[in-house]
């Protein structure tokens, strides 16, 4: 009894050794440990053996058969581990293919404009600031010479925070304000950035819009200056063709002030719809920086003069797409802004 037992044992080892088929493993362990197994019958056959006899056959095939499952269990996981191992060597990635095509996004046609107007003005020497979009009253009007009771403020509608006194900017001027401020001339800089008004939205207007801000301070600047810096900034934008006119206006923060008109480039100076007829459009304000703002900001106005300008961004970068509603800038619409 004990050396067949022994002899199962060893058999089960080679045989277990030399399969490599989980399967084939698994009718091993049913043929010795199944229901008809050959360790099972030796099992039953017990019954008939004298008690001494069968206490001590009992605990050897007992053991026998522990040995057999652990023996059995452990080349199963053995064979498992082999398998994926062989797997994975087999599904190793081919790196030489070419990736999923990932589309390419660009930037808005409002930002390709700004990018491409600060380019112009740093390539005069120009640097580009930056000032907060909510402002103080302040900066925003009463530093540049718009007092708190003057009907100049009407002319821009203005969003009021809780407090009176914090405001969303209705212009990029007050960044002049806040670089004089910090700097001793020659100042030279330009401010980009977004501008707010409480106004009804329509082709040509939005309560949310763009300007450029454009400030040079030192000895001895002149409007000779800036009629030279403002007419080479229209002729790189849009073509050293096209006409310009400065024509007389009023702005609180510049005396003299004024307008720059360009010849309508829809119809060439004709007169059309978009120009109304006149054969000009106007296109930005500009002027010699008033006094009462460098004295707000602890200049000397005997000592230095500037010139400042605001250019509403929107209207350039429609005039140079020949675009005719506003709207289209801000509405997320692919089809529009996949053009630019
Ligand atoms: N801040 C003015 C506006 O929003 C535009 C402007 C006009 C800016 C004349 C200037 C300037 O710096 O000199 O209407």
């Amino acid at each position: 009894m004990l050396d067949k037992l022994q002899n199962i044992l060893a058999e089960a080892e080679k045989t277990a050794g030399l399969i490599t088929d989980a399967q084939e493993l698994e009718k091993l362990k049913l043929a010795i440990l199944g229901r008809k197994g050959t360790l099972t019958e030796i099992l039953r056959g017990l019954s008939v053996l004298p008690i001494e006899e069968r206490k001590k056959a009992g605990e050897r095939a007992n053991a026998v058969r522990e040995q057999l499952e652990s023996l059995i269990d452990s080349r199963l996981s053995e064979l498992k581990r082999k398998a994926l191992a062989e797997k994975l060597l087999k599904e190793k990635i081919d790196i030489t293919l070419p990736g999923l095509p990932l589309p390419n996004g660009h930037f808005h046609p409002i930002r390709q404009t700004l990018d491409e107007m600060t380019g112009i003005f740093e390539s005069l020497g120009f640097k580009t600031a930056e000032g907060p979009e909510i402002e103080t009253d302040w900066y925003n009007f009463e530093a540049l010479n718009i007092p708190r009771d003057h009907p100049a403020r009407d002319s821009q509608d203005t969003f009021y925070l809780q407090d009176d006194d914090r405001l969303l900017r209705t212009h990029t001027s007050p960044v002049q304000a806040r670089v004089m401020e910090k700097t001793q001339p020659p100042v030279r800089i330009i401010a980009p950035g977004r501008v707010f008004r409480n106004e009804a939205t329509d082709a040509t207007h939005s309560a949310i819009f763009h300007q450029v801000e454009g400030l040079y301070v030192d000895k001895n600047v002149t409007f000779a200056d800036l009629k030279g810096t403002l007419t080479l900034f229209v002729h790189r934008y849009f073509s050293p063709e096209i006409g310009i006119r400065f024509r007389p206006s009023h702005f609180q923060f510049t005396e003299p002030s004024a307008e720059v008109d360009i010849q309508c480039i829809i119809c060439g100076g004709k007169g059309c719809r978009v120009c109304k007829n006149t054969g000009w459009l106007e296109m930005l304000g500009c002027g010699m920086v008033h006094p009462n703002v460098f004295r707000s900001v602890k200049y000397d106005p005997k000592l230095y003069t500037g010139f400042a300008f605001g250019i509403g961004v929107e209207r350039f970068a429609m005039l140079k797409y020949g675009i005719d509603d506003m709207r289209l800038f801000y509405e997320n619409n692919l089809q529009f802004l996949r053009q630019f």
